[in-house]
């Protein structure tokens, strides 16, 4: 059973040096290079539909696709703050407001044009970090075309391919035309897709890809889409998130099978991928670029982030309510005596384990339906 310590690089969770000494060194790199370390697999068992939910998958996402240049209305004028007013409501403080009443809070002295700046950045920075995920997104389900043995696998992930590139180009040119442009991807975000490609078994690819970062992407989305009041972004993420249930379905239906043949040595393995995951995902939101961009000690935030109790982060929490569920389905939060389970309340997202999982429920989040609550 590996340590923390061999797992996550660290042996206290929330050792705040060690969290502050991950950043991102190539910030003006145009490109980075990761090692694909898999075997592409031919498969020579042509029969479609041998796996009824993925064959179902595959012709729906076929009816499916959607254009962004021309099903979204880019002549829509973006007013940022607008944006601000549905998603922090009354509180300018917005997820930081624990921090506000700490001893030496730096934003003790904020008023309303600091708290709107803040309020600016972090969404730049958070629809910026949607964007390099759905290039990770991207390149994940290119590989998983090659590496999954499965022929309507290769099918379903071959549109999903092509939604992800519409993902892309979406995210970059609202930031590139309706915001102020890009933040580099946050160097926890980075070290997790790097893990996710690295990896040589196809199944890591859809447990750190499908279940986690798109787990917690549809999450995330679904916040901002019921919060938001910009009529471009929210049109935006309603298209989104149509995708990204499927392919969170895609993950559930596709390692279901797998994972029930798994001995428990093989699921333990999984299990710590998904804790390292899931460490990764909550260190990225402590969002260590915008405190250097606004010109504020991002350990000191940093350090009074981690002290603050995990049911006060609601916003942090919720991002877990697909994760959770999806691995409890999968088998995952109760193999080896309940190896995730107990990482998963030491970090304080257990309680959505009883959620409804993302398998089956991709039809309610069709285009043109209202969205399930
Ligand atoms: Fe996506
Ligand atoms: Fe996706």
């Amino acid at each position: 059973m590996a340590t923390d310590e061999q797992i996550l690089g660290r042996a206290d969770v929330n050792d705040l040096e060690a969290i502050m000494a991950i950043t991102n060194t190539d910030v003006d790199e145009i490109v980075h290079t990761v090692k694909d370390n898999a075997d592409a697999i031919f498969t020579w068992d042509y029969e479609k539909g041998a796996r009824p939910a993925l064959n179902k998958l595959y012709e729906k996402a076929k009816t499916s696709q959607w254009n962004g240049e021309t099903d979204l209305d880019w002549s829509i004028d973006v007013d940022p703050t607008k944006i601000l007013v549905g998603l922090q409501g009354s509180n300018a403080a917005g997820p930081f407001q624990a921090l506000t009443e700490m001893a030496d809070s730096p934003f003790a002295k904020f008023g309303d044009k600091e708290w709107e700046q803040l309020g600016l950045e972090s969404m730049n920075w958070r629809l910026s970090q949607f964007m390099h995920g759905e290039q990770g997104a991207l390149l994940c389900t290119a590989k998983i075309v090659e590496t999954v043995p499965w022929i309507d696998a290769k099918y379903y992930a071959a549109t999903q391919v092509m939604d992800e590139a519409r993902h892309v180009e979406v995210f970059a040119k609202y930031l590139q035309e309706k915001l102020t442009g890009f933040y580099p991807i946050n160097a926890h975000l980075k070290m997790l897709l790097d893990d996710i490609i690295l990896d040589s078994r196809w199944d890591m690819t859809y447990l750190g890809m499908q279940i986690m970062v798109e787990g917690l992407a549809l999450a995330a989305f679904g916040f901002m889409h019921m919060l938001t009041e910009e009529p471009l972004l929210k049109q935006l993420l309603r298209y989104v998130m149509s995708d990204e249930a499927r392919h969170v379905a895609f993950g559930v239906l596709s390692l279901k099978e797998y994972y029930a043949e798994l001995t428990d040595a093989e699921m333990l393995e999984r299990q710590e991928f998904a804790f390292e995951a899931a460490v990764r995902m909550r260190d990225r939101f402590m969002q260590q670029e915008v405190w250097e961009r606004m010109g504020i000690d991002g350990r000191q935030i940093v350090r009074m982030l981690l002290q603050v109790p995990p049911d006060q982060m609601i916003f942090q929490q919720m991002l877990f309510s697909k994760i959770v569920p999806n691995c409890k389905k999968l088998g995952l939060l109760d193999a080896n005596d309940g190896w995730l389970r107990k990482k998963f309340t030491d970090i304080g997202v257990i309680q959505f384990e009883d959620w409804a999982d993302t398998g089956e429920e991709y039809d309610t989040f069709a285009l043109g339906q209202e969205l399930p609550a």
